[in-house]
């Protein structure tokens, strides 16, 4: 793997001020990986982007790209399509394939101005196509474009990382939780998961998993860990965390499907609950789906006042409530067939290997 960059600007008359901001500039460059068999090409690739503020790593084949990436972060490869070995388009779609790769932008190029080529480009997961010889304006061109999305894509990520820290910080804030957010983001996808719910609202299950209590970042500890019973004006500052909690991941566009989990995710069937009263379907499924994940994780983990339930127990407590009317009938019954099948499979895991030892 061979390194180069264009931002050398080494002078025996920088200061040390000079050098830091120098160094940290070094550390924020964008970082392009330019896979091509051709000498030639990759360095024509890097002279011609020479101005821009960039640090190349090089590969020669498509299994090198791979392994530099699972081992460097990189912010767009630049990938000739014709390669021997593992051609361009096969390492595309293993890029596009991998967890921590996917966002990574591609620009394919090609020697051979063909359409077909381009479409297997494209479907292949490139995210832009260019035909050699290109424009040397046209090429900074599109790596500037693909590089500001890289950008935008990594700030999202950073906020959204940002949030489910808050959000562990809250969590940890009460260490009689312990892992409980992990714990609910398991069992609602698990649950999601069995009623056939999207890919998308999997997705926001796990996020609610994490989210869904961050609000309470607001509610003073005084409240919070209260050992006693919470008087009127107490109980509105504890029930405002769904409407705090939304309020601080409203301005993120890729969490507005977790907004109805965290805003609704103390509503009741019977609409005796909060933050609107809402009712029976007009409670997002999500937020009933993290509801009951939510009460069979607190009753089933202990707590300085009372002891971990079983899941038998939680569950017939659970039930009590639905017969009072607070929780969805048949979701309690789908989440009750889950959880004894879950239960079930794990003594027959625990029988077939006792039974083989
Ligand atoms: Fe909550």
């Amino acid at each position: 793997m061979a390194e180069t960059t264009t931002v050398c600007a080494a002078s025996t008359n920088l200061g040390n001020g000079d050098r830091a901001a120098l160094l940290q500039q070094a550390k924020e460059q964008a970082v392009i990986l330019v896979v091509d068999d051709l000498d030639i090409n990759r360095f024509l690739v890097a002279r011609t982007l020479q101005q821009e503020q960039v640090r190349f790593l090089e590969a020669a084949s498509g299994a090198e790209a791979i392994q530099i990436l699972e081992n460097e972060p990189v912010d767009l490869v630049i990938l000739d399509q014709m390669m021997p070995g593992m051609d361009g388009l096969e390492c595309c779609r293993r890029i596009k394939a991998g967890r921590h790769t996917e966002l990574v932008p591609v620009l394919m190029v090609s020697s051979m101005n063909a359409v077909e080529l381009e479409i297997a480009g494209i479907g292949a997961g490139a995210d832009e196509y260019l035909h050699r010889p290109f424009h040397p304006d046209l090429l900074r061109a599109r790596v500037r474009a693909l590089l500001r999305h890289k950008m935008a894509l990594d700030r999202l990520e950073e906020s959204e990382g940002l949030l489910v820290m808050l959000a562990q910080s809250v969590e940890q804030r009460d260490n009689c939780t312990g892992q409980h957010c992990e714990r609910l983001a398991s069992l609602s996808v698990n649950l999601g998961a069995s009623l056939g719910l999207s890919r998308q609202d999997l997705l926001s299950l796990q996020r609610g998993g994490y989210l869904h209590d961050v609000g309470k970042i607001a509610v003073p500890d005084a409240i919070l860990f209260k050992p006693g019973a919470l008087d009127d004006a107490e109980w509105k500052v504890m029930r405002n965390h769904t409407v705090i909690g939304e309020q601080m991941c409203k301005t993120m566009k890729c969490l507005r499907p977790v907004l109805p989990i965290i805003r609704s995710h103390h509503e009741r069937w019977d609409g005796s609950g909060y933050s609107d009263g809402l009712r029976r379907h007009e409670i997002p499924l999500l937020a009933r789906i993290l509801q009951l994940s939510d009460i069979v994780d607190a009753l089933t983990s202990a707590r300085p006042y009372k002891r971990a339930f079983t899941t038998a127990e939680a569950l017939e407590i659970m039930r009590s409530e639905t017969a009072r009317g607070w929780r969805d009938p048949e979701l309690m019954a789908a989440f009750t067939a889950m959880l004894e099948n879950s239960v079930a499979e794990s003594l027959g895991h625990m029988s077939r290997l006792l039974s083989a030892s």
